[in-house]
């Protein structure tokens, strides 16, 4: 099922309340993208902003962690009020015990990988997460141009997620909207993540509803 998450990164921090109320009846869940300065070269927000909004929104928040060192801060985010989290595989020794973790907190688990991380990463979990984040750009920032050479490790990972009887989402983040978002979800993705695309239209409800049409119009199909 395709599910569209649109990023509050691209929204106007100075009425983040008003620019939820934009979305929140067609968007499916939230994505909050938490940048740390170190593992990416830029900085977002952190748990107290993510608690504040928990307070006016009903949402599920699909939490992005774009940080150095995620076992040190994810118990914060989940009091915050995180119902996914997702950490990047670059920025870990070894996921498993943050996957543990999480899970064992009620959450749901993601693993991010950059564009320079090869599909064959993630195959070693895909047994205990319930989604796999494809970046789509390098992340650190919005506004950024599609990689379209990423369709193919999509693909990769659908493949082995299929080879293996999974159900678990692939998510794709960065430079996505509505003119390509089909070739994601051809390749085989299922959850598309758009900043950009929706927070700066002036009707952001009308672009997740465009958004969802393209992706729909554009299942998957095996390369
Ligand atoms: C980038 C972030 C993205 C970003 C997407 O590092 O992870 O979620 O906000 O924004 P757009 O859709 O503008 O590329
Ligand atoms: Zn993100």
């Amino acid at each position: 099922m395709i599910l569209i998450y649109p990023s509050l990164f691209a929204a106007d921090f100075s009425k983040l309340a008003e620019e939820i109320s934009r979305i929140e009846f067609s968007a499916d869940y939230l994505h909050l993208d938490v940048m740390d300065g170190v593992f990416v070269p830029n900085l977002s927000m952190g748990p107290n902003v993510i608690k504040d909004i928990r307070k006016r929104s009903d949402l599920i928040f699909d939490v992005h962690l774009m940080i150095s060192d995620p076992f040190k801060y994810v118990d914060e985010f989940i009091a915050a009020g995180a119902d996914i989290i997702t950490f990047h595989l670059e920025a870990v020794s070894d996921p498993v015990p943050l996957i543990s973790h999480i899970k064992a907190s009620g959450k749901h688990v993601g693993i991010a990988i950059s564009p320079d991380t090869p599909a064959e990463a993630v195959f070693p979990y895909l047994d205990s997460v319930d989604m796999i984040l494809v970046m789509t750009v390098y992340p650190g920032f919005g506004g950024q141009k599609m990689i379209p050479e990423m369709t193919t490790k999509i693909a990769d990972i659908r493949h082995e997620i299929n080879k293996r009887g999974l159900e678990i989402d692939i998510e794709v983040d960065g430079g996505i909207g509505i003119g390509n978002v089909g070739l994601l979800t051809t390749a085989g993705a299922n959850v598309i993540v758009a900043g950009s695309a929706v927070f700066k239209a002036e009707d952001a409800s009308g672009v997740i509803e465009d958004i969802r049409d393209a992706a729909e119009s554009a299942p998957y199909s095996e390369f």
